[in-house]
């Protein structure tokens, strides 16, 4: 029941639900990864099989993979869709000009290649993700595991002649052993506190050999819907410069919530 989530898990939720309303018959659709992508994958698969929507799901991850198949939504690889309408996932974090951080969840060298090959990417977050400027959330890098000490030691150096204000690294683990991706990379997370040019920044990251991808999302999304415990959303496209605000009845989603709090 409803009364059984955090004020955060209802933020999350409708955001997600109020991004499913994007999705239309016939689409093709890219489908983030992460507990908020989560919910709007409960979401739509509640619209296929309840409401009849039709549309062809691109997950970002094996995890939303077998989420997306297990709720009843059709999944094709992206090489079958080739080009995407829409990808709808969630973010770390965003700031003013809807540049992002993602990668929490380690899914972001796929969730970078499915969002830009979409017509629009359409970000979903609790407010909390919102900040001034992108860097508090420890900033993931995707590296190839051959030599990645070495990798990690020139992303350091580099990381001196960089606006911020922190420059240590950490690999990620899982347990006792390093997380492994779905490509069978490592995950180091940049510890950097603020990032004065996150632009900049992205494409230093890049040049390095052994780094696969950043988690900075560039100028690749174009509307967050951003969700509130007490149920109002608001939408914000930074193309049209337009915020639209909403609010969600969590009665009428009861059953869902049930279904996701198991
Ligand atoms: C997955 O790799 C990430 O990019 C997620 O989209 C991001 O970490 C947001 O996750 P939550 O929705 O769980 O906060």
């Amino acid at each position: 029941m409803s009364g059984e989530l955090s004020p955060i898990d209802k933020a999350k939720f409708v955001a997600a639900k109020r991004a499913a309303d994007y999705v239309e018959d016939g689409m093709r659709v890219g489908l983030g990864t992460g507990s908020t992508a989560a919910w709007l994958v409960r979401c739509l698969g509640e619209q296929v099989r309840e409401g009849g929507l039709r549309f062809k799901g691109v997950p970002t991850s094996t995890r939303t993979a077998d989420l997306a198949r297990e709720v009843g939504i059709e999944v094709i690889s992206l090489d079958e869709a080739k080009w995407l309408d829409i990808t709808i996932d969630g973010a770390d974090e965003f700031d003013g000009d809807l540049n992002l951080i993602k990668g929490g969840g380690g899914a972001l060298l796929q969730e970078k290649i499915v969002a830009t090959a979409s017509d629009q990417m359409v970000v979903i977050a609790d407010i909390g993700k919102e900040v001034e400027h992108l860097g508090a959330f420890p900033l993931p890098i995707e590296v190839i595991p051959f030599g990645w000490q070495t990798t990690q030691a020139l992303v350091e150096e580099t990381l001196i002649s960089m606006d911020v204000l922190g420059r240590q690294s950490s690999l990620r683990m899982n347990g006792e052993r390093p997380f492994i991706t779905d490509e069978g990379n490592y995950i180091l997370d940049l510890h950097l506190q603020r990032i004065g040019n996150p632009r900049q920044l992205a494409l230093v990251i890049n040049q390095m050999p052994g780094v696969v991808e950043n988690g900075l999302f560039i100028d690749i999304c174009d509307v967050v819907v951003v969700g509130y415990g007490d149920g109002r959303v608001e939408i914000r496209d930074i193309n049209e410069g337009t915020v639209e605000q909403d609010r969600l009845d969590f009665l009428e989603t009861d059953n869902l919530f049930t279904d996701l709090a198991e």
